[in-house]
């Protein structure tokens, strides 16, 4: 049987963080070994440049970096195809003849886009090729036929334009494209880490994130200044846990086994939770359980990727291999695409034949 194939990728606007990790990292590695898929990751620095035409060192700068994060999550190249963007222009062609089957309007009413025009305090002067990225990420991933995209649920609603974009081209051109379906982390707190500062998601503008690359005091600082609840002054006060920046990370993070091993006077998180609820469990306590948990699992994430920033040049003939092996690809799905819309001119020899046909009495 054919592997199913999944795609996903990641601007290059910083170093990937905790809720880059759980909320689709994390599933990568995982579906990266399952013999059924095959998966391509991609550091998508042309969308990166569609809200940052005007810096972009800051690209250049972060390229390697977030390859550094894949590679130190355990993404292998061995297993995975993993390549940069805008070493693959048939993308921008195919984004062009999708433009086409899209309104202004639908891109407008897209919710990421809409409160990412917000954010970056756009205003009227949104630029067209951010307001368009989403017509290139539907070229991205039908270049590579995927049928999943593991990612965030901010991601969704562009799948969506992603889905509408595949289902009128195969409507009008013939069926060709495949419809693609996000596959989200089962665990509902993974799906939208919140920040460390309990405002909103963790994201690299909000200053509010803890990355793969930091070191562990960097990761200890972080977590002993998470917003907890402010009405939890002393440790008999009854907590709450709503917005409890520690109690959501372990619920993204805690398994059973860190109970005996960490804090074993508890044997669950329920437990845990209930006995904050009820009044004498301190903040420190619940933090430092958590610290302990982040360390165990952010320690080999950093050794690994400790080796690749000794070897640069691996990173680089990775990125090369597989940007070679993934361009074949996206041509292949171009060639298609310019078949079924008629522009293959100098191939197309029944037009040619038509037009002999219709000036056959002329001469
Ligand atoms: N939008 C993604 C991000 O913000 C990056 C991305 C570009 C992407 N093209 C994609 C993700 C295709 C999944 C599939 O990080």
């Amino acid at each position: 049987m054919a592997k199913e194939i999944l795609l996903t990728g990641d601007r290059p606007t910083g170093q990937l963080h905790l809720g880059h990790y759980v909320g689709s990292l994390k599933k990568r590695v995982e579906l990266q070994d399952n013999p059924n898929y095959k998966l391509y990751v991609f550091i998508a620095d042309m969308q990166a440049l569609t809200d940052n035409a005007r810096d972009p060192e800051k690209i250049r700068r972060n390229l390697i970096e977030v390859a550094l994060d894949y590679l130190s999550v355990g993404i292998d190249p061995n297993k995975a195809t993993i390549f940069i963007q805008s070493q693959i222009p048939e993308l921008t062609e195919l984004t062009t003849y999708y433009m086409n089957l899209v309104t202004l309007s639908r891109l407008h009413r897209i919710p990421t886009i809409k409160s990412e025009i917000i954010d970056r305090k756009f205003g009227e002067s949104i630029p067209a090729g951010f307001l368009a990225y989403p017509v290139s990420q539907a070229a991205d991933i039908t270049a590579f036929n995927a049928k999943y995209v593991p990612g965030g649920e901010d991601q969704e609603p562009i799948i969506e334009v992603t889905r509408e974009i595949v289902r009128a081209f195969n409507s009008i051109y013939g069926d060709i494209l495949v419809e693609p379906k996000m596959i989200l982390s089962e665990n509902e707190v993974c799906r939208r880490l919140p920040g460390i500062d309990g405002n909103g998601k963790m994201s690299k503008s909000l200053g509010n994130a803890i990355y793969l690359a930091d070191e562990p005091k960097v990761v200890q600082k972080k977590i002993m200044d998470m917003y907890t609840d402010p009405q939890h002054l002393r440790v008999e006060d009854p907590g709450h846990l709503e917005g409890n920046i520690p109690f959501i990370y372990l619920r993204a993070f805690c398994k059973p086994e860190h109970f005996a091993k960490y804090l074993p006077e508890y044997d669950s998180l329920e437990a845990m939770e209930n006995h904050y609820q009820k009044g004498g469990l301190g903040d420190g306590k619940v933090k430092k359980f958590l610290n302990a948990i982040l360390q165990e699992e952010l320690e080999p994430i950093r050794e690994k990727r400790h080796y690749y920033e000794a070897h640069i040049d691996e990173v680089y003939d990775i990125l090369e291999k597989g940007s070679i092996e993934a361009r074949k690809v996206a041509q292949e799905t171009l060639k298609k695409v310019r078949e079924v819309i008629g522009i293959e001119y100098f191939q197309d020899t029944t037009l040619r034949q038509m037009y002999h046909e219709k000036y056959k009495e002329v001469k």
